[in-house]
């Protein structure tokens, strides 16, 4: 016989004395003392790695939840067990009666403790909202799936901007989709079935206005930026070669400066659309213009011409940032890049003869796992140096050793082996030199059919204003100089494409 709730008000209501409700009660309660103090932990001292916030926001509030359903059940199963022990004792709604004391405490005690709950849970999902936001969340929590991405966003102009504010950008929508899409991700981790390299281009990357334009306004750019290519030849001295130009980003509203430049051609004034023959968008056949009046021009390659059927196949891409930015946060450099920077900021000497053909040459050999690269490097680079320049490497030990140390790092920077990451499956489109890029379409063999050609005019992007070994006025000159291959080559690099003979490695010449 249940006791009567009047004489006894301390204790547990009724419908909870049983089993099944207490082991809920006892979960319910550890979880939440654990949750209260992992909160307090994280609010003094910060989440040193993700697993602590996953803890913190999701097994522990999980935990709580699992216990408060298990009191609940418990409590049913207990209702249910009387009205069957003696059908129409017990009524179906519970009898609520607040001049009984007993009443009056449980409401008081149970509204206390839902009030509370709410404010912890409320706390709880700003910080597990904020947690799953993190770089640290997106970049560790499966550090060798992201490890690559993460790497290369470190060092890039983006390391400041956190993964989500270019993958999911704002608004609920968006917000949703990721988790959604989210989960099927940690069921492919879990699973080991995600794909390596990660295919490129992200299908499902939200549009480019929606997110890179959230912090840059297409039609504030105007004017032209310097850039300065520092490169360094496979010979015997890695004689310098630099290249000075001004490129003309432009862009511009005519009411903040004059219009003109690529973005002003691509982006803001003409809506220009094509469709590409394989899924890396790297061979492009046709393109369509359509300028501010209306007025249409379709280009098509002179070679591999797409069929009627493969044009209706596919629905043509509106060119945005992505086409030309695809690398704004995750660059993996290409050797011959990475060693020339090495070259130019003096963490390889120049004094070592022939450093940037072998350095290139170690780094452009495939290998299966890390620690086999940086092995290989180091007892290649030795080998090489000993055998082939032993004075050199006798009296400059310490020189070529720095040079292991500087050559592994760039790998461990720009390679990953295990998830079968490096330049080449990752084309940057800005440029044109190790891989097509602006050439993809300005390649001269784009035309249309009122015989007018997409530009491979090499003013019409930029003005090389400086070039050669070391410029000074003599090499100078702020019209625009013809360029001058570094090493001579004849007419080919007119005739030819620059990737066509520069894949990044000294291999492709
Ligand atoms: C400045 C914007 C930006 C930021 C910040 C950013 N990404 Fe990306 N991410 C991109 C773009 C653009 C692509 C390439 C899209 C394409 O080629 O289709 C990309 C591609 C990727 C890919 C696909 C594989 C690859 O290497 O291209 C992964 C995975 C990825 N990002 C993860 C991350 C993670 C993790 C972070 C935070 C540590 C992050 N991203 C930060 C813009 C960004
Ligand atoms: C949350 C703000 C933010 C978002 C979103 C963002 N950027 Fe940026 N971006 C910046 C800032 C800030 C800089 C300047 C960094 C510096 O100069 O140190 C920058 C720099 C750049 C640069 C110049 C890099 C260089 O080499 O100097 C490019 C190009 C660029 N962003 C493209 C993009 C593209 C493409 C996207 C979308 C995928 C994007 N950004 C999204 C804030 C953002
Ligand atoms: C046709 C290709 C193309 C498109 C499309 C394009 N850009 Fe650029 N953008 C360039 C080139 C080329 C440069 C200069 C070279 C570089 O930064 O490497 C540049 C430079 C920039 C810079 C650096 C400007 C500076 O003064 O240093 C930013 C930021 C930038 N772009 C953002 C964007 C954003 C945002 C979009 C989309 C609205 C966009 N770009 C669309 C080609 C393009
Ligand atoms: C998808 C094809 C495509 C790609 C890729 C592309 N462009 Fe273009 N570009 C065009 C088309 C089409 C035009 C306009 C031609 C016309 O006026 O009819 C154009 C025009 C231009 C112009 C104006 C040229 C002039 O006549 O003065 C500049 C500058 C430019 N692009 C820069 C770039 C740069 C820089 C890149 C690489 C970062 C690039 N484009 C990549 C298709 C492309
Ligand atoms: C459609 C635009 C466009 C055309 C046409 C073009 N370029 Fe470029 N070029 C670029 C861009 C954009 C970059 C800069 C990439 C970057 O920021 O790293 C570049 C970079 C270069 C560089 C510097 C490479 C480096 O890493 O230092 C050289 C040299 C160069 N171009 C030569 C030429 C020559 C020669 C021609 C004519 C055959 C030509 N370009 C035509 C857009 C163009
Ligand atoms: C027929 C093949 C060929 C073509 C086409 C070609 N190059 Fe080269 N390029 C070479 C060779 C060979 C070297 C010398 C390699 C060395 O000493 O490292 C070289 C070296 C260079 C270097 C200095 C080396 C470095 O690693 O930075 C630059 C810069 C360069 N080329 C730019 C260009 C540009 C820009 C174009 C396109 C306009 C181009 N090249 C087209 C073959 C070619």
């Amino acid at each position: 016989m249940a006791p009567d709730p009047t004489q006894n008000p301390n204790k547990l209501p009724p419908l909870m004395q049983n089993w099944v409700s207490l082991v809920g009660a006892v979960l319910s309660t550890c979880t939440l003392f654990g949750a209260v103090a992992l909160l307090g932990v994280d609010f003094i001292r910060g989440m040193s790695n993700p697993y602590e916030g996953i803890l913190t926001y999701v097994i522990a509030p999980g935990f709580l939840m699992l216990g408060l359903t298990i009191v609940l059940i418990g409590v049913l199963l207990e209702r249910r067990r009387r009205r069957l022990a003696k059908p129409g004792d017990v009524p179906p709604f519970p009898r609520i009666d607040f001049n009984i004391s007993r009443h009056r405490n449980t409401f008081i005690v149970g509204s206390g403790g839902v009030f509370m709950l709410l404010v912890l849970s409320a706390i709880g999902s700003y910080r597990a909202y904020e947690f799953t936001e993190s770089v640290m969340f997106c970049g560790d929590t499966c550090h060798q799936v992201m490890s690559p991405e993460k790497t290369a966003y470190m060092e890039s102009p983006h390391a400041r901007v956190t993964c989500v504010q270019c993958h999911i950008g704002p608004g609920a929508e968006w917000f949703v989709k990721s988790k959604i899409s989210g989960l099927y991700q940690v069921y492919s981790v879990l699973t080991n079935k995600y794909s390596r390299p990660i295919p490129v281009p992200v299908e499902n990357l939200r549009p480019a206005q929606e997110t890179c334009e959230q912090c840059h306004w297409p039609r504030k750019f105007f004017g032209a930026v310097l850039r300065e290519g520092h490169h360094y030849l496979a010979d015997e001295t890695n004689s310098p070669w630099t290249i000075q130009m001004a490129l003309k980003v432009g862009g511009g509203d005519p009411s903040f400066g004059p219009a003109g430049g690529i973005h002003w051609h691509m982006n803001i004034e003409n809506k220009i659309e094509y469709v590409a023959k394989d899924p890396q968008r790297q061979v492009i056949p046709w393109v369509r213009i359509t300028d501010p009046n209306g007025k249409v021009r379709v280009y098509e390659a002179s070679s591999g011409k797409l069929t009627k059927e493969e044009l209706d196949k596919e629905a043509p891409r509106v060119m945005d940032c992505i086409d030309c930015h695809n690398r704004p946060a995750h660059r993996y450099n290409p050797p011959v890049d990475a060693v020339n920077m090495a070259l130019f900021t003096g963490r390889i000497s120049t004094k070592i003869p022939f450093i940037k053909q072998q350095a290139v040459t170690v780094l452009s050999k495939e290998y299966v796992t890390t620690d086999e690269a940086k092995a290989a490097i180091a007892d290649g680079l030795a080998a090489y140096y000993k055998a082939e320049q032993t004075e050199f490497a006798k009296t400059n030990r310490g020189l070529v050793e720095a040079a292991i140390a500087e050559v592994q790092r760039i790998y461990g920077q720009n390679f990953f082996p295990e998830m079968k990451v490096n330049w080449k499956p990752y084309p940057d489109n800005i440029g044109h030199m190790n891989f097509p890029g602006c050439f993809r379409c300005h390649d001269g063999e784009h035309k249309s059919d009122d015989g007018s050609v997409i530009t491979k005019d090499c003013k019409a992007c930029h003005v090389i204003i400086g070039q050669g070994p070391q410029p000074t006025e003599a090499n100078q000159s702020l019209e625009g100089l013809e360029f001058q291959h570094p090493s001579d080559i004849g007419d080919l690099w007119m005739d030819q494409n620059c990737s066509e003979c520069h894949d990044g490695t000294t291999g492709g010449l």
